[in-house]
């Protein structure tokens, strides 16, 4: 039998190279302070604004909240349990940790990746804001939390687990974190079958990180979040090494990774992976201080046409286009002997065409940029990212005009967010008095009820601070509907433009966010009446309230028979498939 000291030292070594922080979290812990905060004006005269602090800690505490697996001592969210401790145990790996991606129970690879990709880089580009409101600790946590997740997802070179769960089982459970049913298969790509969207961009995203931690910073930028720790480093560089040359060279081919693992479809399929892979070799040729590396991205950009697919992307999980010819900027600018030159005039005609109203993004009749293609399952996510990357081109922008365009812009967006829009309300829950209460986030709302999320119970159970939300219509109109997911679910990659914006926020900003100038109760006067139109509420004026008036329906005509079917599609309350500005399949 082995002793029991030894067994603890096996434990702690296991937790070791999950979490430990190395910057040691404060006692007492940092928490989110009461909406009512938010309220109260500042005297806004200080560097940080106690406001944009604020914001970036609760932008961080959101993560903590999404939390799998077992939880550390450390956790702050008083209501959360250790949950699939189990995870991996059918592929004999313990893959639990990570995080939930949205407001239900699966885990997700590919927009966790990119979602920590966007993090990293602004840790490297806006770290000051971190150091400066104290939240460069819960910043390692949070990185080291997902990136040891990372790392058991990817225990050989060439094999990465995708997704844990699945969305069928998602869709018939509702409820706490202690009764999540545990039939949670672990999917992965491999050698034979892979997935070269996947792999780059999480070889992206260990990429990034390690060029924060080995210090790496941009030229006209703030000096990186005090993480510099060289051997975490290097841990993350082999990975992202190993990944990139698993995307690159896999023996089955270069593809998108629902070829080999279909059951993706149902949540986060992919369009393509010309773009992860251009990102990845730009970040790897960043990290590493490889100049093939950088001569490779613009090889790829050619390759896969991606210039004539740039001008109406979206930044998101499944188009990263946009940030490859200002990340490319940043580096040539930063690193000239990795060369490069060429990709500024792509960066500039891109943001103008987004600030000058001519391309696929127009602004709605309340100020919100908005993409047919894209924005219609959640519409803040396209223009959040928007403005986050407009703000950090602005500043190595080549005139004043085109940087005061991009300022404005994104100020423009920012304040939308944050409650300068027709409903009054400032999207990310917990910010204020009329941020949003209805949340959909199984975890939060306290209910177990799938078939009545609204109601049961009536008040959300817990205020699940920092989340943004999908967001309004296009027509301005929000509802706080529980159970429509389009505007009110949450995720972990609607949240990682938020950090970086408040990170810029807190740098420069004197001036309260826009919601501290809101008025109590703005929100409750301005709700409108009925309901969204949207795909969980039908938009036909007959029906009063909704999905459910519409089950009820077709179960009393078609019979009982047809349930199952209704259900799934009404209910499926996982987030859908978002589709992507132009589908740019690779040609090859
Ligand atoms: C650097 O990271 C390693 C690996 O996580 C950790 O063991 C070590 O304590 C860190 N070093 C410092 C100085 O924080
Ligand atoms: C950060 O910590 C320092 C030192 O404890 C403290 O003086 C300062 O007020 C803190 N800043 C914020 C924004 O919490
Ligand atoms: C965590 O467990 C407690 C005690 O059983 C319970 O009240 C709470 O709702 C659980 N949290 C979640 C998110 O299910
Ligand atoms: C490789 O991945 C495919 C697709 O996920 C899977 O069916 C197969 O079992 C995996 N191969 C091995 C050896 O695990
Ligand atoms: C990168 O490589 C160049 C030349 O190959 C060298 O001068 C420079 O010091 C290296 N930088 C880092 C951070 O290793
Ligand atoms: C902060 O302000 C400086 C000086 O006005 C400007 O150069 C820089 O671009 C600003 N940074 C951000 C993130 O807004």
């Amino acid at each position: 039998m082995v002793s029991p000291s030894l067994s603890l030292a096996t434990l702690l070594f296991v937790q070791a190279s999950r979490v430990a922080a190395q910057v040691s979290l404060p006692s007492p812990p940092w928490l989110p302070p009461s909406p009512s905060f938010g309220a109260n004006p500042s005297s806004g005269d200080s560097i940080p604004n106690p406001h944009w602090s604020t914001l970036l800690g609760n932008g961080l505490f959101f993560y903590e909240a999404q939390r799998s697996g077992r939880l550390p001592d450390t956790n702050r969210v008083s209501w959360r349990n250790d949950s699939c401790t189990n995870d991996g145990q059918d592929v004999n790996l313990d893959l639990s940790g990570g995080y939930y991606d949205a407001g239900n129970f699966i885990k997700a690879t590919l927009p966790l990746s990119f979602s920590i990709m966007q993090i990293c880089w602004g840790a490297i580009d806006h770290g000051s804001g971190y150091d400066l409101s104290n939240q460069t600790a819960y910043l390692d946590d949070m990185l080291r939390w997902s990136l040891g997740w990372l790392m058991e997802a990817h225990p050989s070179p060439n094999t990465l687990f995708v997704q844990i769960g699945t969305g069928a089982a998602d869709d018939a459970y509702w409820g706490g974190d202690r009764g999540i049913p545990q039939n949670r298969p672990s999917y992965q790509v491999n050698d034979t079958n892979p997935g070269t969207d996947v792999a780059a961009m999480t070889a992206a995203a260990f990429a990034s990180c390690s060029a924060l931690y080995s210090g790496r910073s941009f030229k006209s930028y703030s000096s990186p979040a005090s993480l510099q720790n060289n051997s975490y480093a290097s841990t993350l560089l082999q990975h992202a090494q190993q990944l990139y040359s698993f995307a690159v060279n896999a023996r089955g081919g270069q593809m998108t990774y629902q070829t080999s693992v279909p059951i993706v479809q149902d949540s986060y399929p992919s369009s393509g992976y010309g773009d992860d892979l251009t990102l990845a070799a730009l970040w790897l040729g960043l990290a590493q201080n490889d100049s093939a590396l950088i001569t490779q991205a613009q090889d790829y950009f050619n390759q896969f046409q991606l210039g004539s697919q740039l001008p109406d992307s979206v930044f998101n999980w499944d188009s990263s286009l946009p940030g490859i010819p200002i990340l490319g900027t940043q580096i040539y600018q930063s690193y000239p002997q990795l060369g490069g030159n060429g990709w500024q005039s792509q960066a500039e005609a891109y943001l103008d065409r987004i600030v000058s109203g001519k391309g696929a993004g127009k602004l709605t009749k309340g100020g919100l940029l908005y993409y047919t293609a894209s924005s219609s399952l959640a519409t803040l996510n396209p223009a959040i990212n928007a403005a986050m990357l407009l703000r950090r081109y602005a500043a190595i922008a080549t005139s004043n005009d085109k940087q005061n365009a991009y300022l404005k812009f994104s100020k423009g967006q920012t304040d939308y967010l944050l409650g300068n829009n027709p409903m009054s309300v400032p999207y990310v829950v917990g910010m204020n008095p009329n941020s949003p209460h209805n949340p959909h986030s199984a975890l939060a709302s306290g209910g177990n009820d799938i078939s009545n999320i609204n109601t049961s119970p009536p008040a959300e159970a817990y205020v699940l601070y920092g989340g943004v939300v999908g967001g309004p219509d296009q027509r301005d109109r929000y509802y706080d509907i529980r159970d429509d997911w389009p505007q009110t679910e949450i995720a972990i990659d609607y949240n990682a433009p938020l950090l970086t914006l408040a990170a810029m926020n807190v740098m420069n900003d004197t001036a309260d966010p826009f919601y501290t100038s809101l008025q109590a109760g703005a929100y409750d006067s301005k709700k409108p009446s009925g309901h969204p139109c949207d795909p969980v509420y039908s938009c036909s004026p007959s029906l009063s309230s909704g999905g459910k008036i519409a089950i009820a329906v077709v179960v009393t005509v078609v019979g009982l028979g047809i349930i199952g079917g209704i259900v799934y599609l009404v209910l499926r309350s996982r987030r859908p498939k978002e589709p992507s500005a132009p589908q740019y399949k690779e040609r090859i």
